[in-house]
């Protein structure tokens, strides 16, 4: 856990515990670094809420929560810190409507919302030109994604696992058969590269033997 004596250091100016094994809440403390600009806690196992008390540091530039488990909705102070220049909540567990508008994410120099499966914007709220940079689905009237939030990893993901999840999708079931059947179907393509490439170097080599004969025969 982040321990209390932290907030003694009341002039710190960058704090960047990233890639820790930190654990527990972010305590509500954090808002006594009252000298703060740069917060980097990613890439820790931080749970509950992002702390109100971060609304307390007014100097904030550069707030990065990303890959935790952070859980309830994006508080909506974060979008009146006017120092605020990139600011990173990427793949937690925060769900709700991002209480953000076009002239705050205008403003901001990064801003990562994707990677919180059930995160939403309000498509009243935003204008397309911003929905592209979010990566996260449309609310319903519910403030619930209506569909399955665009994600970066499945897009960029090779060919090979593109295939199988074709072919997971029409299996439409059974757990260990799918595996099985996802191995099987991930040696297929390479099989079918294999047999091409032995035809191709065959009919080369029979070309290169002819050539060779004729010239002899001459
Ligand atoms: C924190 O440190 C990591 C690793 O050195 C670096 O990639 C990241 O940019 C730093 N973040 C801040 C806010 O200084
Ligand atoms: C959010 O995280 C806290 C702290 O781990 C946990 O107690 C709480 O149950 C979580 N809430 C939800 C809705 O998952
Ligand atoms: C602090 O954050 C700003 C804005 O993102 C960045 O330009 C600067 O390099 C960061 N400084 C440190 C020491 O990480
Ligand atoms: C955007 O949100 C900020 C902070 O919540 C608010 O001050 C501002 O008036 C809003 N701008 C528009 C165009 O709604
Ligand atoms: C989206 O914004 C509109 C207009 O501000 C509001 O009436 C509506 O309730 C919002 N929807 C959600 C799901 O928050």
């Amino acid at each position: 856990n982040i321990p209390p004596s932290i907030t003694m250091l009341e002039n710190l100016q960058v704090l960047n515990l990233s890639s820790n094994g930190l654990k527990g809440e972010i305590p509500s403390s954090i808002g006594d670094l009252i000298s703060l600009k740069n917060l980097s806690l990613a890439f820790n196992s931080f749970s509950g809420d992002v702390p109100d008390s971060l609304s307390a540091i007014p100097g904030l530039l550069h707030l990065d929560l990303s890959s935790n488990q952070l859980n309830g909705t994006i508080p909506t102070f974060i979008s009146e810190m006017r120092n605020l220049k990139h600011l990173n909540l990427a793949n937690n567990l925060l769900h709700g409507v991002v209480p953000f508008n076009s002239s705050f994410i205008d403003k901001l120099e990064v801003l990562k919302v994707g990677g919180n499966g059930n995160l939403c914007y309000n498509r009243s709220v935003l204008s397309s030109k911003f929905i592209m940079k979010l990566e996260i689905a449309p609310c319903d009237k519910f403030g619930r994604p209506v569909s399955p939030p665009p994600s970066k990893r499945s897009n960029s993901a090779d060919d090979g696992s593109d295939g199988d999840y074709d072919y997971d999708d029409g299996d439409g079931g059974g757990g260990g058969g799918s595996v099985r059947h996802m191995k099987e179907h991930h040696h297929g393509p390479n099989k079918v590269v294999l047999g091409v490439a032995i035809a191709l170097s065959s009919i080369v080599f029979l070309v290169v033997f002819l050539i060779l004969c004729s010239k002899c025969c001459r």
